[in-house]
């Protein structure tokens, strides 16, 4: 896996499936980061190829609640995004998916509460020693790339300090959000912070925050330092961003990521989710499109 030049589809929860990874990779993402899973959640899962649609699912044992889908044709490019509070049970998750990904994330950056009272997310970032224990763990044990994603710490010092010391547990790249915890994501990204870390690394820096358009990339990159950069809400609004040429229209963007989400057989819940998103971006969910979204109960009634 090689981390630099390269354009990232950030973790996104409830977006970040299998079709949303699909379509940003065919507008130009080359790495595409799954949502955030929980490593409790994914230990409780087992590994089933579904012959009908040609994925390989992890599936919560005991029912048919697909947890983790992936497919051959993102084998070299999806990243695995581990939500965790402990090297074990990050280890144990990782080992179960390995060898159908291109490499496995740590989430540190995470303000939510869900994942900071669970000592996962950003309550990493005050805990050292744990991050190193997670890290070495999985370099230890696996042959597939670790990498990190953290957020920035109160002072630009804290935080070249600590990507140091993620450096040391001998990860493939870090993946830096130009915003700390109590930021909005409404404040702006802040790259100077993020220059600092890349000129205090030798691995592969991932900018993250804040790119919304392809012209930003390599404004980005030069602000930063940065060879790589990462989007989430740009992604989320137009997956067409990613590409050179220029985005298409939200509509056709809209057309593809349902004609893949069916498919894949993607879950309902979650297509909905992402479609909400996309279209209280540009329109609301108070007129006609929204109200039928909300109301739809099959992929049928969406299509
Ligand atoms: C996120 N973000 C996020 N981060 C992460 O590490 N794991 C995750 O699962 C999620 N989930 C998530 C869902 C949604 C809907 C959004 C908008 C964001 C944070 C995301 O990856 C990114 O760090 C920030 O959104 C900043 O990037 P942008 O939006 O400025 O490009």
């Amino acid at each position: 896996m090689e981390y630099r030049n390269k354009l990232v589809l950030a973790p996104m929860v409830r977006v970040g499936t299998l079709p949303f990874r699909l379509l940003a990779a065919q507008y130009g993402a080359d790495i595409t980061y799954c949502e955030e899973i929980i490593d409790h959640k994914m230990l409780k899962c087992e590994r089933r190829i579904n012959e009908v649609i040609g994925s390989t699912d992890f599936v919560e044992k005991g029912t048919n609640n697909v947890v983790f889908r992936t497919c051959d044709e993102e084998k070299d490019r999806v990243v695995f995004q581990i939500g965790t509070s402990d090297a074990v049970r990050a280890l144990t998750t990782a080992q179960l998916v390995c060898n159908d990904v291109a490499a496995v994330d740590i989430n540190m950056g995470c303000p939510k509460s869900f994942s900071v009272s669970g000592g996962m997310g950003a309550a990493l970032l005050s805990k050292p020693e744990l991050i190193h224990d997670i890290l070495t763990t999985l370099k230890r044990n696996l042959n597939t790339p670790v990498t990190c994603k953290i957020r920035l710490l109160k002072s630009p010092h804290d935080t070249v300090e600590l990507a140091r010391r993620i450096e040391k547990t001998g990860v493939s790249a870090l993946a830096v959000h130009g915003r700390k915890v109590p930021d909005r994501p409404r404040d702006p990204a802040k790259w100077n912070e993020i220059a600092d870390v890349v000129s205090a690394l030798s691995i592969p820096v991932i900018e993250n925050g804040d790119v919304f358009e392809n012209d930003d990339v390599e404004r980005i990159k030069s602000a930063t330092g940065a060879s790589s950069v990462m989007v989430a809400r740009g992604a989320l609004w137009n997956a067409s961003m990613f590409s050179p040429e220029g985005k298409v229209s939200y509509e056709a963007v809209k057309r593809e990521y349902i004609r893949k989400c069916i498919l894949w057989d993607n879950d309902i819940k979650s297509t909905k989710h992402t479609l909400k998103e996309m279209i209280i971006h540009y329109s609301c969910l108070e007129l006609p499109e929204g109200k039928a979204v909300i109301k739809s109960e099959s992929m049928a009634d969406l299509a």
